[in-house]
């Protein structure tokens, strides 16, 4: 067993300090990267409180509690104001990712159609089709270094205009991925200063190139649907269901601002953090020459040469493992923030009204009481026998409960697709002695990005 293991590939990770930062280390350590504040019993313990300029703030790590805070006590525990604060700016404060109660409920109900599986299957082909465009592309750049997290935001940037847009909008790619970066970039700062209580009017580095950035996707936004109101009788599609919506309470229909707020949450949620899973995943595979071994003859037996088929995405098993793996080591979405919206008792503890209870994604994949040799990769824990003994509280990448990922069907089919399309024409190299760690920016990214050299794959 010990032999097994210690063939296993485990990436550098972060320097957690041994106890929670005292104010000063902790706000700069909170704007370079957040993970780095995160203390090593967050790793070892079921719950911990860290005190945050004076109030008190717990953190949930035991499978069965998060279970509770997720699914049980959804109702109490509702999304913490650090996500509207963080995120609000870019994609509204009504929209669907951070409304609450019947606001939120009838958005997530309009929005569900696209999200069913048969309508999954049928984006099969756009998942195929973009990431053969970006092989194709990548055979041509034989021996050069390129920056695979770049690669994979333009990779999963176009299917999510073609399958939830249609692919109606002509939009400039590398500029919309810049001002999402620009924003995200300035949001260790907007944590920084909530916590120390300072209201959001007062200005930080960044913020004025931010603010422009989301002016100008929010224009796109607009565009689109202007577009769209303009022309009929496509097949329908997320801006189709969005536009028809009514509120069966009162109704109501989206505004063209509320349309705008949810079309860009689809767009920056929808894309970014599949971009993450795909990148991280095909830096381990670099690093692990069988799993990538295995990987290869999985596609080779399950596709052949052609393109990746709705047929296939249920059969590509060791695939998916090896999505399900880079997720746990690299969750795109590393913490789930919430907040007791009334006393309540979580364990045997009292958490008074107002206290944020967080959910760290990144350190419950990783937490030594779940997993053995947490800090390796290895596919193999997410063997279908294997991974239905897995406690729903101790894997979450998309989340649990009321508010899980709405597009997670969708992410994996399309992860898997472009995995298995990608790696099967290309050959992925590291960079000698470059490590990349993760780093908090509302999603996991690679610092630095992710330069790789790439060699085509000799075609049988
Ligand atoms: C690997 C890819 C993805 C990951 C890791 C991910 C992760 C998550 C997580 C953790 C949440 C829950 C947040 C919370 O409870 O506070 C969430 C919510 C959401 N995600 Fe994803 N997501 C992914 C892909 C997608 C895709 C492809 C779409 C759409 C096309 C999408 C749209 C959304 C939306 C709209 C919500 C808010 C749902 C609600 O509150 O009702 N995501 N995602």
């Amino acid at each position: 067993m010990t032999e097994v293991l210690s063939l296993l590939f485990t990436p550098r990770s972060v320097d957690h300090p041994p106890a929670a930062l005292g104010l000063v280390k902790l706000l700069p350590t909170l704007v370079r990267n957040p993970l780095e504040t995160w203390p090593r019993p967050l790793f070892t313990e079921r719950l911990f409180w860290q005190s945050f300029a004076g109030r008190p703030l717990l953190f949930v790590m035991d499978p069965v509690l998060i279970d509770e805070v997720l699914v049980a006590k959804a109702a109490v525990f509702t999304k913490a104001p650090i996500i509207r604060r963080t995120i609000g700016p870019a994609v509204g404060n009504d929209s669907i990712f951070t409304a609450e109660g019947a606001q939120w409920r009838w958005q997530r109900r309009a929005a569900a159609p696209p999200f069913r599986h048969a309508t999954i299957l049928g984006f099969v082909p756009s998942f195929h089709a973009a990431a053969a465009r970006t092989a194709s592309a990548l055979e041509a750049r034989g021996g050069e270094t390129v920056d695979v997290a770049e690669l994979m935001m333009a990779t999963t940037f176009d299917v999510i205009v073609e399958t939830m847009l249609s692919g109606a909008a002509s939009f400039d790619t590398r500029r919309f991925g810049a001002e999402i970066s620009h924003y995200f970039d300035t949001v260790g700062w907007i944590a920084a200063l909530s916590i120390l209580r300072i209201p959001s009017w007062v200005p930080y580095p960044g913020k004025r190139r931010a603010r422009a950035g989301n002016l100008f996707l929010r224009r796109e936004m607009a565009r689109v649907i202007a577009e769209r109101r303009a022309r009929s009788g496509t097949t329908p599609d997320l801006l189709d269901f969005l536009i028809a919506a009514a509120d069966p309470e009162t109704g109501r229909a989206m505004t063209d601002a509320e349309l705008a707020d949810n079309l860009l949450t689809f767009v920056v949620a929808g894309h970014e953090t599949t971009a993450l899973a795909l990148t991280w995943a095909i830096w381990l595979l670099s690093n692990a020459p069988d799993v990538e071994a295995r990987l290869l003859e999985e596609v080779g037996r399950v596709v052949g040469d052609g393109p990746v088929e709705a047929g296939h995405i249920d059969e590509l098993v060791y695939v998916k493992q090896v999505v399900q793996e880079a997720m746990r080591l690299y969750p795109p979405a590393p913490l789930i923030p919430r907040i007791a919206s009334e006393d309540v008792t979580l364990g045997g503890e009292r958490i008074a009204a107002g206290t944020p209870v967080y959910v760290p994604v990144y350190a419950v994949h990783r937490h030594h009481l779940i997993w053995d040799e947490p800090e390796a990769f290895d596919p193999d824990r997410f063997a279908p026998a294997r991974a239905r003994a897995l406690h729903r509280g101790a894997y979450l990448p998309f989340g649990a409960g009321p508010r899980i990922c709405i597009g997670a069907a969708f992410a994996m089919a399309e992860a898997v697709a472009i995995l298995a399309t990608l790696v099967r024409a290309v050959r992925f190299i590291p960079i000698a002695g470059h490590q990349p760690l993760p780093t908090i920016r509302l999603t996991l990214r690679p610092d630095g990005g992710m330069p790789m050299r790439v060699e085509p794959r000799a075609r049988p």
